[in-house]
């Protein structure tokens, strides 16, 4: 059977690899939270990544872990460049030792937002350091000799421990709290299982280079919690709509860093959920 290390295993998509599939040995990975199973690894540990990699000799590295705080990676840039620049880096190397496959998880915020619907081959142009540093992660893998894809995914949602947007907005709107979101920043959020699908598709049919892996769909974040509470069938007036320019944040955001999934749905066997189908997935299985 064949192995596949993921980074990241104790954040919301690295968690979702070893519950969707058991047609590979999934290897996980935690730095700070532990969880069963899995391997404790600090990415900014060049000899340890390398041991830990070489000792387990994977067919692929899914590459998840990364600081994801983007106004925390504002404040705190060298940390941001040492976990997702030099972190990456670091598995690039040991993938070149084993002659492992590495996919990358990148992000939408390569962009600057002033397009939107992006493609793979746009030019990109970071607006904030998070998004920098996800950038340099991607330039040092298109510079190495390494087989790679690079999966750009946007607004990552589905059930975990820790709170994403989703469930962020379930848990307020159900204790009953005003909420205030904004209507003039759009992507294409991506429910995490289905990006997880998606990346273990890029890697059985043997695709390489960047891919758009995100949700077939471009919408802000307003009309997104407002999909949230009817989906969830929660009250929708507790969400007030207000502007960017409302907000005090470290990290300027792009205003519309929606990707186009094109690209994706032509080359591999998948699905990529819009929100009302992935908040109806999460539905199902409500915790
Ligand atoms: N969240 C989004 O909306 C979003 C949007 C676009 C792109 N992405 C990208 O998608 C990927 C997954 O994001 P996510 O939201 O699932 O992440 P997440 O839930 O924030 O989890 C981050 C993961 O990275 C690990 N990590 C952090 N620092 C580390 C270090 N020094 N060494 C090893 N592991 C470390 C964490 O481990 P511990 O918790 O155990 O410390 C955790 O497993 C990331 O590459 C992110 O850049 C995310």
């Amino acid at each position: 059977m064949e192995r596949i290390f993921v980074t990241g295993g104790s954040g919301l998509l690295g968690s979702k690899f070893a519950t969707i599939t058991s047609d590979y040995e999934i290897i996980t990975t935690y730095n700070t939270n532990p969880r069963n199973d899995a391997v404790k690894l600090d990415i900014t540990r060049k000899d340890d990544v390398l041991s830990k990699i070489e000792s387990l000799n994977p067919d692929l590295v899914i590459h998840s872990a990364a600081l994801t705080n983007v106004d925390y990676c504002e404040d705190h840039q060298e940390e941001a460049d040492k976990i997702n620049a030099q972190g990456t880096l670091n598995l690039v190397k040991a993938c070149d030792q084993t002659d492992s496959k590495l996919i990358y998880v990148s992000t939408d915020f390569v962009f600057d937002g002033k397009k939107g619907m992006y493609r793979e081959d746009d030019e990109t142009n970071p607006l904030n350091y998070y998004g920098k540093s996800k950038l340099k992660g991607e330039e040092y893998i298109q510079n190495s000799d390494i087989e790679y894809a690079i999966s750009r995914v946007s607004v990552l949602y589905g059930w975990h421990t820790n709170f994403n947007f989703v469930t962020w907005v379930i848990s307020e709107l159900k204790e009953g709290n005003d909420i205030n979101i904004v209507t003039d920043e759009y992507n294409s959020p991506t429910f995490a299982d289905n990006a997880a699908e998606t990346i273990l598709n890029i890697y059985s049919k043997g695709r390489e280079g960047v891919y758009h892996i995100a949700g077939d769909e471009r919408i802000n974040r307003y009309d997104f919690a407002v999909n949230i509470a009817r989906v969830f069938e929660l009250d929708e007036t507790l969400i007030n709509p207000i502007l960017s320019e409302d907000l005090s944040r470290s990290a300027p955001r792009p205003m519309d860093s929606s990707l186009s999934v094109e690209k994706a749905l032509n080359d591999l066997d998948i699905k990529l959920l819009n929100t009302t189908d992935g908040l109806k997935e999460m539905k199902k299985v409500m915790k």
